[in-house]
């Protein structure tokens, strides 16, 4: 195992081009534009095409990284996919987009960890790149979300989007002293039944639907989030002030607001995409860090705090010298 860090060295988005507003979801179930804004700050989410798949987002936003990152896909040589909405049962989303990036070499496979998943992604990548694994890796978290919503239930359906965002990430250069500095993850399996998919391979042989108790989702959210980012700076020595910019999962803007509170973070330090795409899943870290990137926020050197919390539980963060 090296002593070099593992770096972002780009990253890249994309959302699929139908939006859906608040209002058009008014004449679907009985909601108002105000009470979501209100309760999740959400306006508006994209939604995947008839026969756009995971896939397809995930490819087009790694597209996106490699060309930021000024590299074509021979560069590549392990692809892992963040999805809980994959093109199919197997094989991987991740060896789909393998195919449509035109990749014969390196290897590609799934992480599923919910909400939580593109933490996790950037954390098995750093550990697979660290050991010699590869050399360079292209961690996407993709969903098309809106395929696992029960339309009917206004409680689930206003929250979630479509999309996806991808980094491509590698082996900063010998005594380059950026890179993922630590991560924590942690998962705590019985609190599966309070966000879930009521379907499954194995137990009803149906997709399912969302179910959720947002109240209880809610009650647990901020607790789990500053438990990790308080462990990553620990780890590293550093405090809350230290922090440029913090990119959380984009869920609820409430519970955005409440970590940041209870964190001591100014406002202006906390990215928020969350009114412009719902809950994405494992793609709202990567469409936040895009967002940042591309408007100029987040710069070389910054330090960035990534977390998300979601369904499993599964919760993590990674402090990232960008
Ligand atoms: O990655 C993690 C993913 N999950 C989350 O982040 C969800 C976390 N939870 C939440 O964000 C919030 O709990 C929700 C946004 C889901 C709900 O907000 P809340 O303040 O906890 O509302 P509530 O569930 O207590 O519902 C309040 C009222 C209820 O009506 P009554 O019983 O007071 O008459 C609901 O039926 O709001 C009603 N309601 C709605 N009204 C209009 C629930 N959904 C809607 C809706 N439009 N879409």
């Amino acid at each position: 195992m090296t002593d070099r860090k593992t770096i972002i060295r780009s990253v890249g988005a994309y959302l699929p081009a139908q939006v859906m507003t608040n209002d058009d979801l008014s004449k679907i179930v009985d909601t108002t534009d105000e009470w979501i804004q209100q309760r999740t700050g959400i306006k508006q989410r994209h939604i995947a095409a008839e026969g756009e798949n995971t896939s397809d987002l995930a490819a087009a936003a790694a597209r996106k990284a490699m060309e930021n990152a000024g590299i074509t896909i021979a560069d590549i040589d392990l692809i892992i996919v963040a999805t809980t909405t994959p093109d199919m049962t197997f094989p991987a989303t991740a060896a789909v987009v393998q195919q449509k990036l035109g990749m014969h070499h390196g290897a590609a496979f799934d992480i599923q960890a919910v909400c939580s998943g593109f933490v996790y992604a950037v954390a098995t990548a750093d550990s697979y790149l660290k050991n010699g694994l590869g050399k360079r890796a292209l961690v996407i978290g993709a969903e098309t979300a809106s395929r696992l919503l029960d339309w009917t239930d206004r409680t689930t359906c206003v929250l979630f989007g479509d999309g996806a965002g991808a980094a491509v990430m590698e082996l900063a250069k010998p005594g380059e002293e950026r890179g993922v500095l630590a991560t924590a993850l942690r998962s705590d399996g019985f609190h599966w039944n309070k966000l879930y998919v009521d379907g499954g391979v194995s137990s009803t042989r149906t997709i399912g639907h969302v179910r959720m108790e947002g109240k209880e989702v809610f009650k647990h959210a901020v607790g789990m989030i500053t438990d990790v980012v308080y462990k990553v700076l620990d780890d590293t020595g550093h405090t809350i002030e230290d922090l440029d910019w913090f990119v959380p999962h984009q869920a609820n803007k409430r519970i955005i607001d409440g970590a940041g509170v209870k964190l001591g973070l100014p406002p202006e330090k906390v990215v928020v995409t969350v009114d412009k795409h719902a809950n994405t899943s494992a793609a709202s870290v990567p469409l936040a860090l895009n967002t940042a990137v591309a408007d100029g926020r987040i710069k070389r050197g910054d330090l960035v705090m990534i977390e998300a919390m979601g369904g499993g539980f599964t919760w993590g963060a990674s402090l990232i010298r960008w």
